[in-house]
């Protein structure tokens, strides 16, 4: 299949916007209008096939004609996250049962659940952000506590102290280490670069697969110890099924609760951490935003449930981030049969495209402004006019994320507590830049909070009394 490619290619090294090595996936949504809707990249002989247009990419998504594929990156993490949900293949048993089982803990009445856990988090982070009012804080440090803290808790019960002391979990190096491995390992292992180059990248994705295995293995035997009754994930994993044994085995509870932890945590907390840059640049979407925080949560200090899913603004803020910079950059796709496409490029059985999010979400169905930051966008009549293909930071069909309205409901519930609290400042000529480590992340974004002009009362109060393992 004959394909464009980006400008400038070079005899033997490829393109070089993809060796943009802290943000290709970034670097190839800004070529992209140029050269789309569907094109390839290489890089030391490893090629992609990327697409962007809205109509490739609704025919990719169509689950008849193709389905889910690992891709490079994905095969990459296997060592660490083995079977887990995100990185099984899709006729693996073990896929099946894991997500039968696991479905109900994403239910309304599970979101419920979760909700005085994401409001004691939010308290920590008020907490936090108190002692350091006038300072700057690193926010993608921060929003990493919340999201790893929220997920750690709701998902196993477990807290990994991130609001205490200044320095991060080791979970957290262990799983930077395994992302940045795979990158590495699933490039050079498909380049003409020596074999052994590729052989360091999954080696270290192996040496820290481990020690996050270590730590998992360390919250699943606290919790039998503890026998705790909690109805959580890890609950449904390791309660018995009409045989007697657990229906998920040992090694696949293991690599679920890592599947959990980082893809529960790693995702809001970028997606968090860009919303609240661009709410530093745009005073009128912050007012916006507190006049609807101030009539739906009214005076209250712990906001139910119902009143964070009220905030419609909030949630738009939100969607228009994570057009802008869907965090999970990209999803692979694998054609089921031979087919066409209707750009008229034949394709055959088990062919891959690699659909860039970030390109889908500048497709020029989007208007003439698609840089812009706008979350009006999101009205519900401008939704309904969209095709439903044009905004994918999801992915798509069966394999699409489970954690979808678990991230919506803590997103705009801390959203919404910084935006009432804080107002925020971005250092003077401070410039958007994302690093990549499979996810997409700011790079170096420091604001300082102080207390908004117009305080309320902050979300919730932490009950000393509770106590994590
Ligand atoms: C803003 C936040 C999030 C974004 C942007 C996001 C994005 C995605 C995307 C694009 C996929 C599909 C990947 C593919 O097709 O290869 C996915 C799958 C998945 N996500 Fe999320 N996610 C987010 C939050 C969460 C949360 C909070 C959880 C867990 C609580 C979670 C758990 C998962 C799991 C387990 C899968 C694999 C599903 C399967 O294949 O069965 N995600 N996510």
């Amino acid at each position: 299949m004959t394909l464009p490619h980006p400008p400038r290619r070079l005899p033997l090294l490829g393109d070089p916007v993809t060796m943009n090595l802290r943000a290709p996936m970034q670097a190839l949504v800004d070529v992209a209008p140029r050269i789309g809707p569907l094109f390839e990249t290489t890089t030391l002989g490893a090629r992609y096939v990327i697409a962007v247009g809205a109509d490739v990419v609704a025919e990719l998504n169509d689950e008849k004609r193709f389905a889910k594929h690992l891709g490079p990156e994905l095969e990459g993490l296997v060592p660490a996250a083995g079977d887990g949900l995100f990185t099984a293949e899709n006729e693996s048993t073990n896929w099946q049962a894991a997500h039968q089982l696991l479905v109900p803990a994403f239910s309304q009445q599970a979101m419920r659940n979760y909700h005085p856990v994401m409001l004691e988090v939010a308290a920590e982070l008020t907490d936090k952000w108190d002692r350091r009012l006038g300072g700057a804080v690193d926010v993608p440090a921060d929003m990493t506590r919340v999201a790893l803290e929220t997920i750690g808790r709701s998902a196993a019960g477990y807290s990994f102290g991130s609001f205490e002391g200044t320095g991060q979990h080791p979970f957290v190096r262990h799983m930077i280490g395994v992302l940045k491995g795979s990158l590495v390992e699933a490039f050079l292992r498909r380049s003409w670069l020596p074999k052994w180059m590729a052989a360091a990248g999954a080696w270290q994705v192996r040496r820290h697969g481990d020690q996050m295995k270590l730590i998992v293995d360390e919250i699943v035997e606290e919790r039998r110890r503890s026998q705790g009754n909690t109805d959580d994930l890890l609950a449904l994993m390791l309660r018995p099924g009409a045989d007697g044994t657990p229906i998920l085995d040992e090694a696949n509870i293991r690599y679920q609760l890592i599947t959990f932890l980082v893809a529960g945590h790693e995702t809001t907390s970028g997606a968090l951490s860009f919303a609240l840059h661009h709410l530093s640049m745009r005073p009128d979407v912050v007012d916006a935003a507190r006049e609807e925080i101030d009539r739906v949560w009214g005076d209250t200090s712990s906001p139910s449930f119902e009143q964070v899913t009220k905030l419609r603004y909030v949630r738009r803020v939100f969607d228009e981030t994570l057009r802008l910079h869907p965090t999970v950059p990209g999803y692979f796709r694998k054609a089921r049969h031979d087919t066409t496409l209707s750009t008229g490029h034949p394709v055959q059985a088990d062919d891959w495209f690699l659909v860039l999010v970030g390109g889908l979400h500048r497709d020029p169905l989007w208007g003439p402004d698609p840089d812009e930051f706008d979350p009006d966008r999101f009205l519900p009549d401008l939704v309904r006019a969209r095709p439903g293909h044009l905004y994918k930071p999801f992915g798509t069909g069966l394999r699409s994320c489970i954690g979808r309205q678990f991230a919506i409901h803590e997103a705009v519930l801390i959203l919404a507590t910084l935006i009432r609290r804080y107002d925020l400042t971005a250092n003077p000529g401070y410039r958007l830049r994302t690093s990549e480590r499979l996810t997409a992340i700011p790079r170096r974004l420091r604001l300082t909070p102080t207390i908004a002009s117009r305080t309320l009362p902050r979300s919730a109060d932490v009950d000393p009394a509770k106590r994590y393992v």
